[in-house]
């Protein structure tokens, strides 16, 4: 897929877009989740919903009360896309940019458009994609140049991640990461469990870290920010919080028994 009109941005800021190929593998969630990390240890983050039929990041993040603006409205001229920005309320650093609630028909060039206006205001731009790598994939991708592929153990989703890879890298996305995602405590011992080790083979890019199964993300109705707010973390708190201190160059082990 070489269409011009999906090129990365230029940019040397860190966008990064949260991709999958399969739905329900996590991409929300350890986008919420690895974006309030950052934000607490004092970054500023901005994350974007660019799923854009199925906004569900206002859930993830807390603020689907907060969030007056969205995207259409920075698209259609009625605001700037800082203004757009709904800033979490407890989570100083954070702040979400909303999918829009009605249908539009962006054009990758939009996308790149208001990621340029956005990589000021913040250390990172995390991008939440849709399922799929169609158009409405490619234009997620057009609003970073970075990626975390988030894949569950299952062999379909690890398929799918690593198609999803491969369209990432036709893009000109140069770094990609894989997290791999509901990862069963029994998967983690000495090494890796079978599972973990096949997906890391058959993706075929570098592991970034693993977010353990936690019955808390349900229990706290997907909001991700409470997750991450909770004074004892649970321990898929603390692989998200692993994870984006990784993001940041810090040399963090894998928590491996
Ligand atoms: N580590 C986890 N432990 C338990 N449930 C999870 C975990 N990660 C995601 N989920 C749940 O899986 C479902 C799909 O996650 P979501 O982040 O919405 O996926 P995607 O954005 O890729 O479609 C949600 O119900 C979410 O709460
Ligand atoms: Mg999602």
């Amino acid at each position: 897929m070489n269409d011009a009109r999906f090129s990365r941005p230029r940019t040397s800021s860190r966008a990064y877009l949260f991709a999958s190929g399969k739905g329900g593998s996590g991409k929300s969630t350890l986008s919420a989740g690895i974006a309030a990390a950052l934000a607490m240890s004092g970054k500023r983050v901005v994350a974007w919903d660019a799923d854009l039929l199925m906004r569900n990041l206002d859930i993830y993040t807390g603020l689907y009360e907060h969030a007056l603006f969205d995207l259409s409205d920075v698209l259609e001229g009625r605001k700037s896309a800082g203004e757009a920005l709904t800033p979490h309320p407890e989570i100083p650093g954070l702040s979400l940019l909303a999918a829009p609630a009605k249908r539009i028909a962006p054009a990758p060039e939009d996308m790149r458009r208001v990621a340029r206006e956005l990589l000021p205001l913040c250390d990172y731009l995390l991008v939440d994609a849709p399922a799929g790598i169609d158009d409405a994939f490619r234009l997620a991708a057009a609003a970073a140049d970075r990626a975390i592929v988030v894949s569950t153990a299952d062999l379909s989703s690890v398929g799918d991640a690593a198609r999803c890879a491969g369209e990432l890298d036709a893009l000109g996305y140069r770094r990609l990461f894989l997290a791999a995602n509901r990862v069963a405590p029994r998967e983690i011992g000495r090494g890796f469990g079978l599972n973990l080790d096949r997906m890391i083979d058959r993706v075929g890019i570098p592991l970034i870290g693993f977010v353990r199964e936690d019955r808390t993300v349900v229990r706290l109705d997907q909001n991700v920010s409470a997750l991450m707010m909770r004074k004892k973390p649970t321990p898929a708190a603390r692989d998200m919080r692993d994870i984006a201190r990784r993001l940041t160059g810090e040399r963090v082990p894998l928590p491996l028994r």
